[in-house]
């Protein structure tokens, strides 16, 4: 098969309408989307990413008043997360409208719902006509892409269609909120934080704050392990040695290298390690790197995200 790229959002939506995948980018990061309410087309996304069908998908909309077409039931606090932050890199899960194929939901009565805030992410989806279920973009153990080239790697020949989008903005997955009761929980951190939701005057339980690993076992997505390159990553707060054809990225200046840390990438903060975490990632497997040295960072804020993806990419 022959991958087209293509800025062209009306002929990408047209592989959708067709109950073919199409990838397109969005803020967090790309996703490889169907028609969610195709039961067909969206099992190519589960067989393309080999993707176990006990783990439910997001399904993308551009506008908010499709989330009542989805959802069965907007409580107070799903509402507050949707006025203040859709569109935006967050997830919500709502009880289930019977309109959505169970394939999409892995049989669960609730749906992901989020609706991206990059521009071509939204036009395209208008002009899909239909919400489209996406999960991440990349063959399933393999770090989320951050960019088109990345999706090429993993699909090249194998999807139909990709959108030409930019590097994605803040290049980790959405954070994850189970709405379903009044007092919502982070079911999987990320650039929205819970410090920030409550700041917004959101119900956040204490436990989703503290106890982030337990809670995010409810999210069936989380119990596999994800995000991992080929190296081997190790976090490290002050190495001072490093084995051959390795590679370091972190936040600290401070650090000083010898010559067998091939790559490295020093961030600016903690947004600027988030965005290029994965793409770090990538590019080391390219080069052949064996062990990736990962600056452990406090987990408070962005940080409880970047060190739920360090986990996983080190477990
Ligand atoms: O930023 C993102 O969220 C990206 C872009 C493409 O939107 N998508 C993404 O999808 O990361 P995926 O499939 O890689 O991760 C979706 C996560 C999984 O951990 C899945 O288990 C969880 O969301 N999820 C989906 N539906 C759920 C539900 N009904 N209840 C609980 N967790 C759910
Ligand atoms: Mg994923």
């Amino acid at each position: 098969m022959q991958t087209k790229l293509t800025n062209d959002i009306y002929e990408a939506a047209g592989y959708i309408k067709d109950s073919q995948v199409t990838a397109f980018p969005t803020e967090t990061v790309y996703g490889l989307g169907a028609n969610a309410y195709d039961e067909k087309a969206v099992s190519k996304i589960f067989r393309l990413k080999g993707r176990p069908q006990d783990n439910p998908l997001i399904v993308h909309i551009a506008e908010k008043k499709d989330i009542k077409v989805l959802a069965s039931e907007i409580n107070n606090t799903a509402a507050q997360i949707i006025k203040e932050y859709f569109p935006g890199p967050i997830t919500v899960i709502l009880k289930k409208n019977e309109i959505i194929p169970d394939i999409v939901t892995a049989g669960l009565d609730t749906i992901a719902v989020r609706m991206p805030s990059l521009k071509i992410a939204k036009n395209f989806i208008k002009a899909c006509g239909v919400p489209v279920a996406a999960p991440s973009a990349n063959l399933s153990g393999s770090p989320s892409p951050t960019s088109f080239t990345h999706v090429l790697k993993d699909f090249a020949g194998k999807i139909p269609c990709i959108i030409i989008g930019p590097q994605s903005e803040y290049g980790i997955e959405s954070t994850v909120v189970d709405c379903t009761s009044e007092t919502a929980e982070i079911l999987r951190p990320g650039i929205i934080t819970a410090e920030e939701l409550r700041n917004a005057g959101i119900k956040i339980s204490v436990s989703s704050f503290n106890d982030i690993n337990i809670k995010t076992a409810r999210s069936p997505g989380q119990k596999y392990r994800h995000y991992s390159p080929k190296a081997k990553v190790k976090i490290v707060s002050s190495q001072k040695t490093f084995e051959e054809n390795s590679a370091y990225i972190g936040i600290s200046p401070a650090v000083k290298f010898t010559k067998n840390i091939k790559l490295k990438k020093s961030c600016r903060n903690l947004y600027d390690y988030a965005k290029n975490l994965f793409s770090f990632f990538r590019e080391c497997d390219d080069k052949g790197i064996k062990i990736i040295y990962a600056e452990k960072v406090e987990e408070k804020g962005i940080g409880i995200a970047i060190m739920n993806r360090l986990k996983k990419a080190s477990s």
